[in-house]
């Protein structure tokens, strides 16, 4: 499986951006390798250069800092060569396409450049696009932003097109895809949020008024959470559209599934709210709905939304689930326009610091009262609170900061979930915020 040749991705890469942009993974550059960035008058200067606008040692942050370099050579570790046992891969990790997929910038090998190298992992051209046709013009003294992205260059500082770019590894697509025999052989549980991965990632970029200046289409915080919502949803609902939503005529793939309702061990008791899913009877497996529920957080703020529809839809989805993959389908394709709708008026709409406030209300209010039963959307609604107390415009930064703790606290042990204390520390972020 090579990324990106298929047409649903062109298709969509086309829509998101029409005459701009083909794709990261979509257009066909060679990628030129990371040793064509690292020159040290390039980005491979040795620290910050505070007279140029770019930070200039993006290549040092990479290879010292950045995971991103070592997830190759991860590929041979201990774990990996379990991981590769256990699912008989018959080859090596670092030699298996869907390892390879998601560990290294894996184009195809007539998209690979002389210096360009599998062993770089997830390289600067894994997230920037091939180079081929920018490399040379784009350092020139009069060239812009936009002149670069004309000639391939990927915009990643619009939402939308990092969005998916990150989630195609970070979530997965029809294409790539941690399934639940990666995930029972030993990989890492896929936890994602983009605007949290987008600040954990080592910074080698600085988001100040130049770089605004510099790139007038880029999106501010929030944006870039709410976009990341709606696109992981949007994810999760075309992997259950596919082929490989039932895995047997027994299962589905249980992906799809809240890990920690079959997870969590028999002596934790399971959340009683079940606000999202009272269709479902206690002890039935349900579908991961934290990004539907991120979805419905902001379906309540965003002008022109229908949350009582969603909400009794996303419910529906869970009874779906007790009765058939034809069911569960149905209901898909009744959200599907509802999140493309939400998509659609997200953009049209001003995420003013106001309008910020009460999303931040409406997910501590959500939270404060159990809302999010199950760990997946507890794990997205605190990361949902801190990128708006933190990174957003609420104006609420600073103390309400210190706030966040008990919330991350309520989740630090993913095998033994705390609801009643994640609820109780949403009481208190929720009390301290209408002092
Ligand atoms: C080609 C696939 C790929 C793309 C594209 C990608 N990542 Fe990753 N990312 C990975 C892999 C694989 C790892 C784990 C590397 C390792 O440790 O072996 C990772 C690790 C990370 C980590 C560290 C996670 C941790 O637990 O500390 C962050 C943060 C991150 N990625 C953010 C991003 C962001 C933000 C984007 C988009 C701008 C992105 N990634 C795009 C594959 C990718
Ligand atoms: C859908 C994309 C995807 C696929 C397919 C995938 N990985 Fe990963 N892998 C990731 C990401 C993303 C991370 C980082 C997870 C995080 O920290 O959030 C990761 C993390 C890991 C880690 C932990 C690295 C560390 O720093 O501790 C190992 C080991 C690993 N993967 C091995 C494999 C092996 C072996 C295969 C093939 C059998 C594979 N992966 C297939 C995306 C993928
Ligand atoms: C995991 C994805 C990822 C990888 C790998 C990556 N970058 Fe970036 N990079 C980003 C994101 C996201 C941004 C911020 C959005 C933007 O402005 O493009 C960015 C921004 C930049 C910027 C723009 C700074 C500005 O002020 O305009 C430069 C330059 C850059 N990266 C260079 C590199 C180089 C060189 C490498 C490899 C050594 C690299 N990047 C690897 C994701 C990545
Ligand atoms: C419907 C129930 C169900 C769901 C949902 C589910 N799993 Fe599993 N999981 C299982 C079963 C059953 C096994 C096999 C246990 C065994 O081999 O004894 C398993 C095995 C595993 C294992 C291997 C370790 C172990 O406990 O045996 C891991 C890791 C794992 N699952 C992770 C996940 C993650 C991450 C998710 C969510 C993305 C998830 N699971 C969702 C039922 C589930």
């Amino acid at each position: 499986m090579m990324r990106g040749r298929t047409l649903p991705g062109l298709i969509l890469s086309l829509l998101v951006s029409p005459a701009q942009w083909a794709g990261a993974s979509d257009n066909d550059a060679v990628h030129t390798g990371v040793a064509t960035c690292a020159s040290s008058v390039c980005h491979g200067s040795a620290r910050e250069k505070p007279e140029s606008p770019l930070l200039r040692n993006e290549y040092l942050t990479w290879e010292r800092h950045d995971d991103h370099s070592d997830a190759y050579q991860n590929l041979k570790s201990e774990q990996s060569k379990r991981i590769a046992r256990q699912l008989d891969l018959n080859q090596p990790a670092h030699k298996a396409d869907v390892c390879l997929d998601c560990h290294t910038d894996h184009v195809p090998p007539e998209q690979r450049g002389k210096r360009f190298m599998l062993s770089d992992g997830v390289g600067c051209e894994a997230c920037h696009g091939g180079a081929e046709n920018w490399l040379e013009s784009h350092s020139g003294p009069d060239v812009d932003h936009a002149q670069n992205v004309d000639q391939g260059l990927v915009p990643l500082e619009q939402a939308e097109v990092r969005a998916r770019v990150c989630q195609d590894c970070h979530v997965g697509d029809t294409e790539r895809f941690a399934g639940h025999d990666l995930l029972g052989a030993g990989h890492p549980r896929l936890q994602f949020e983009l605007m949290s991965y987008s600040v954990l990632q080592p910074y080698h970029y600085r988001t100040d008024k130049d770089y605004y200046e510099r790139k007038p289409r880029a999106d501010r915080p929030a944006r870039i959470w709410a976009t990341g919502q709606i696109e992981a949803a949007r994810r999760m609902l075309d992997g259950i559209q596919s082929d490989g939503f039932m895995t047997s005529p027994l299962w589905p793939e249980l992906a799809f599934f809240d890990c920690h309702g079959c997870h969590t061990p028999m002596s934790v008791e399971q959340p009683e709210e079940r606000y999202s899913s009272p269709e479902l009877t206690p002890g039935s497996p349900r579908l991961n709905d934290s990004a539907l529920m991120m979805a419905l957080m902001l379906e309540r703020v965003i002008p022109g939304g229908t949350p009582e529809t969603m909400l009794k839809t996303i419910r529906r989805l869970h009874g779906a689930s007790r009765e058939g993959p034809a069911q569960v389908r149905s209901v898909v394709g009744e959200l599907e326009p509802q999140l493309a709708s939400l998509a659609e008026r997200l953009e049209r709409t001003r995420l003013t610091p106001g309008l910020q406030r009460e999303l931040l209300g409406e997910l501590t209010r959500a939270g404060a009262r159990g809302r999010f039963s199950g760990y997946l959307s507890a794990e997205q609604a605190a990361m949902a609170a801190q990128v708006l107390l933190k990174h957003g415009e609420t104006g609420l930064e600073g103390p309400a900061s210190a706030q966040l703790d008990p919330v991350f606290d309520a989740l630090d042990n993913p095998d033994r979930p705390d609801d009643d204390a994640f609820q109780q520390a949403m009481k208190q972020l929720r009390a301290f915020l209408a002092q």
